[in-house]
């Protein structure tokens, strides 16, 4: 039987409850559990139709807050990790599941799906979705060039979805998470990034299933949500830069299927709205850090303090970017965070007019190729 967990924070409440009733019925699944950020509506919401799905279902739903265990911003890794702890120790069920709680294309059928890979001895199962070719550009341009660049002989830069929050973990996998002092520290948005590599490296067998549906969820609100993430994304990976991970592990995928043309057709971001900041928030102090990218890079984020200017940000550009921001990049310093922040915006907008603009396969060829070009290019140097 199976713990089923829902982090939140401010969520449309039918579109929870509707989840947990979803996930309360579904008959390997023996507990809810839904973590909230603090006591605002979603919660009282939440709180107020409890009671009615125990009834329904005859399955427990539990309601509680995050704890404080980490060390960084309290985000959504002291969220995570406060439900891995009560798994362990407040239930003695094998797995548990994580679902985000604001997906609206969420079933039983994902539930089921991760059951039955793990029935055959997989440790994680990670539900991996269609994704425009404008979207996921974190894990793109940050996490996966980051795994390929530093890791390339491992399985990681293979993985679809490393930030993906839809994950199924056996009890072993979840006791080598929680004993792990790095893992239990990582509390904001990096806790996808550390739980993805210390899984890996620990030799966990990995499932990633493939949901065709896609995961429809509410749109990321500003960009400056995203530069947050962006931030904490990176952070997480610098932090790990020194660590080795070797090549054993097992990593299965499951082919992927017809994409949607909800999905296919969708913009994963506001163009202009992007290409505005570029311009904005400069300060003399960044254009002296800009001093340690070589001379085309530097100039070419100067040029941008006059107008919007990315033509110079190929792939090639953007490897050079990457290494120098992991030996030099300030998590905490606000011209770093602004810097990195424009550095990427530059990259994704020469990305999406250079190869999404031809069209969703050429732009995903053009991506997966990319992971493949920078890990041959970081181990055999060239
Ligand atoms: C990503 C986030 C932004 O995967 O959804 O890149």
């Amino acid at each position: 039987m199976s713990l089923v967990v829902f982090p939140f924070k401010v969520e449309k409440p039918e579109v929870v409850v509707n989840n947990i009733h979803m996930a309360a019925s579904h008959e390997r699944v023996s507990e809810v559990l839904c973590v909230g950020v603090e006591e605002e509506e979603t919660y009282a919401a939440i709180a107020a139709a409890a009671p009615h799905v125990m009834a329904e279902t005859d399955t427990p739903v539990n309601l509680i807050l995050q704890d404080r265990l980490g060390s960084l911003r309290p985000g959504k890794g002291d969220g995570m990790n406060t439900a891995l702890k009560y798994f362990l120790e407040k239930t003695d069920v094998d797995r548990v599941h994580f679902y985000d709680s604001d997906i609206t294309s969420f079933n039983q059928g994902w539930i089921t799906t991760a059951e039955e890979f793990a029935d055959l001895g997989y440790d994680v199962v990670r539900h991996y979705f269609p994704r425009a070719a404008t979207d996921a550009m974190i894990t793109w341009f940050i996490t996966r060039v980051g795994f390929a660049v530093l890791w390339p002989y491992s399985e990681l830069p293979w993985i679809e979805q490393p930030l993906g929050g839809e994950l199924l973990l056996t009890r072993k996998t979840t006791e080598n998470l929680v004993a792990d002092p790095l893992v239990m520290a990582q509390s904001d948005w990096g806790v996808d990034t550390i739980y993805t590599f210390r899984m890996i490296q620990g030799g966990a067998k990995m499932f990633e299933a493939y949901v065709k549906e896609g995961k429809a969820h509410k749109l990321y609100g500003r960009l400056t949500d995203l530069r947050t993430m962006l931030v904490e994304c990176f952070a997480a990976i610098q932090s790990l830069k020194d660590e080795k991970v070797d090549g054993s592990t097992l990593h299965r995928v499951q082919p992927p299927d017809v994409v949607p043309s909800a999905i296919s057709e969708k913009l994963g971001y506001d163009i202009e709205a992007s290409m505005s900041l570029l311009t904005e928030r400069w300060t003399d102090r960044q254009a002296e850090l800009l001093e340690l990218f070589p001379v085309p890079i530097r100039d070419g984020m100067i040029a941008n303090r006059q107008r919007p200017r990315f033509g110079f940000m190929d792939e090639a550009a953007w490897f050079e970017t990457y290494c120098v921001l992991l030996s030099h990049f300030e998590k905490d310093d606000e011209d770093w965070r602004e810097i990195i922040f424009k550095l990427w915006i530059i990259r994704v907008l020469n990305y999406t007019t250079t190869a999404a603009a031809r069209g969703y396969a050429y732009g995903m060829r053009y991506l997966r190729s990319m992971v493949e070009r920078y890990l041959r290019q970081a181990a055999l140097g060239k």
